[in-house]
């Protein structure tokens, strides 16, 4: 058993003894030895701590006030705008936007009338004049500046009292009170520290940047996730021109909210229709491709899920996801062998969404199996077609939230048919012929019966 320090204490000279003795050894006392946390008024956790004022749980009245970045997508993101004394970490990889879509923000917060300071560690003054002038910015009222010493930041911060500040990025930073070098864990979680308690001191909204490692984690430290009150992931395929701002913490609004933007040559640009612009990349029918309905916080979104699956030349066929769920797809193609009568073995899989958008949702199963079974028997869906579901293992097809707001949408866009699951409510939505299947077996039949007659019709 662990050692338990001493417990006992004389009220004279607070020697403190491991056990009771009539005199203390320090001063010769008799009697003065008492037993610590006891009610002797010795020393204990309690002693020396100041009152805690204790309240009820109703705080002011109504939700806190918030003032807008002027970026639809982004406000929508935060939660309907920013909240005053609010720190957000913004991650991503790099290259990705970060420092675009920050810049734009600041520039448009100041452009509205309020005090946006943009503290950069990474590039020079001339660097980040170019960028403004190339986003048409460069008349924008920003106070730019560029240092990684939090002590001078803060001074700085504490003079011009800015309402929004922006730190880019938070692994450049450092404090001369903590070894190690810029961007250790050590380092990273004081410089967040400071600018956190900053912004709970002086009320101003506090956007730190952070770079994502090859693992997906922002750099350094997981920390800062904590420290923050919204940490956003700014995600996309650099060959892509589609970036999604979504939202994984959000003490002050929903999570999984998710903005879109259209990297130009101008800047990034929200997308108000993002489902017509993932779809507009999409050709003619081809085997492997299904397009699916998703949900993406408050937003439909329709993405293509395409599948190839071909003749493998190795001895361990390849299986390559890019934009879900690796995991996920093996779980499918396991499910579809030993339901279904299918078989992948020799086959290399490849799986991609298009758009280069990430797609997290269990509702995508669905037109995954269904990509994956076209892309296996090389025949076509019908282009007309949608389709959501989650798949458990025993092959069911389950049902999902938002049935109808997933239908709606994809009929606004011209899709006349949907394979769904079998007990979903909300049925039927106008414009859009709906198919209930219970299990995946029910897919390959509807499948192999509508491509046969195609074929023979
Ligand atoms: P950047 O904001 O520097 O990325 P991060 O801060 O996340 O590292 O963005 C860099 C990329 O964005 C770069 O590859 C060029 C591209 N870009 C455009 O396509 N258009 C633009 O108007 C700007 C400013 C950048
Ligand atoms: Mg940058």
């Amino acid at each position: 058993m662990a050692k338990i320090g001493p417990k006992f204490q004389c009220t004279n000279c607070k020697a403190l003894h491991a056990k009771w003795s009539g005199r203390c050894d320090g001063c010769g006392e008799w009697n003065t030895v008492k037993e610590v946390g006891s009610d002797t008024g010795l020393a204990n956790a309690s002693s020396g701590g100041k009152l805690i004022e204790l309240a009820g749980l109703k705080y002011g009245s109504g939700p806190p006030e918030r003032s807008l970045l002027g970026i639809g997508e982004f406000d929508r993101v935060l939660g309907g705008g920013l909240v005053p004394a609010g720190t957000i970490l913004v991650g991503g990889d790099p290259g990705i936007g970060k420092s675009t879509l920050l810049l734009q923000a600041a520039a448009a917060f100041a452009a509205d009338g309020g005090t946006a300071v943009y503290i950069s560690g990474e590039e020079s003054r001339s660097q980040i004049g170019l960028r403004a002038d190339r986003l048409g910015l460069s008349g924008a009222p920003v106070l730019l500046g560029t240092d990684t010493n939090i002590s001078n930041i803060l001074t700085t911060l504490d003079r011009q009292h800015p309402a929004v500040v922006v730190i880019d990025s938070i692994q450049t930073m450092w404090s001369e009170h903590v070894a190690g070098t810029p961007g250790s864990v050590a380092q990273v979680r004081a410089a967040a520290f400071e600018l956190v308690r900053h912004a709970k001191q002086r009320g101003a909204a506090v956007f730190l940047v952070g770079h994502v490692t090859k693992e997906g984690q922002i750099a350094g430290p997981r920390v800062v996730e904590h420290m923050v009150d919204t940490v956003l992931y700014f995600e996309g395929d650099r060959g892509h021109h589609f970036r999604i701002l979504r939202a994984v913490k959000n003490r002050y609004g929903p999570t999984n909210e998710v903005g879109v933007f259209e990297m130009t040559g101008k800047g990034l640009l929200g997308v108000e229709n993002p489902s017509a612009l993932f779809l507009s990349e999409r050709e003619k029918p081809t085997p492997g491709s299904v397009v699916f309905a998703g949900i993406e916080g408050t937003r439909t979104l329709l993405v293509e899920i395409q599948a190839l699956v071909a003749q493998s030349a190795f001895a361990s066929p390849r299986r390559t996801v890019v934009g879900s769920d690796s995991s996920r797809m093996s779980m499918i193609i396991a499910v579809l062998e030993s339901r279904c009568n299918l078989s992948f073995a020799g086959q290399d899989v490849y799986l991609n969404t298009g758009g280069g958008i990430r797609v997290t949702e269990p509702a995508a199963d669905l037109a995954v199996a269904g990509a994956l079974m076209s892309g296996l028997l090389n025949r076509s869906f019908p282009p007309s077609a949608v389709a959501f579901g989650e798949i458990s293992l025993s092959g069911a097809i389950r049902s999902v939230a938002q049935t109808e707001n997933r239908l709606r949408e994809a009929a606004k866009l011209g899709f006349s048919k949907a394979m769904v699951p079998g007990g979903s409510k909300n049925l039927p939505v106008e414009g859009i012929d709906a198919k209930g299947l219970d299990d995946l077996p029910d897919l390959v039949n509807m499948f192999l019966d509508d491509t046969h007659q195609q074929s023979t019709g």
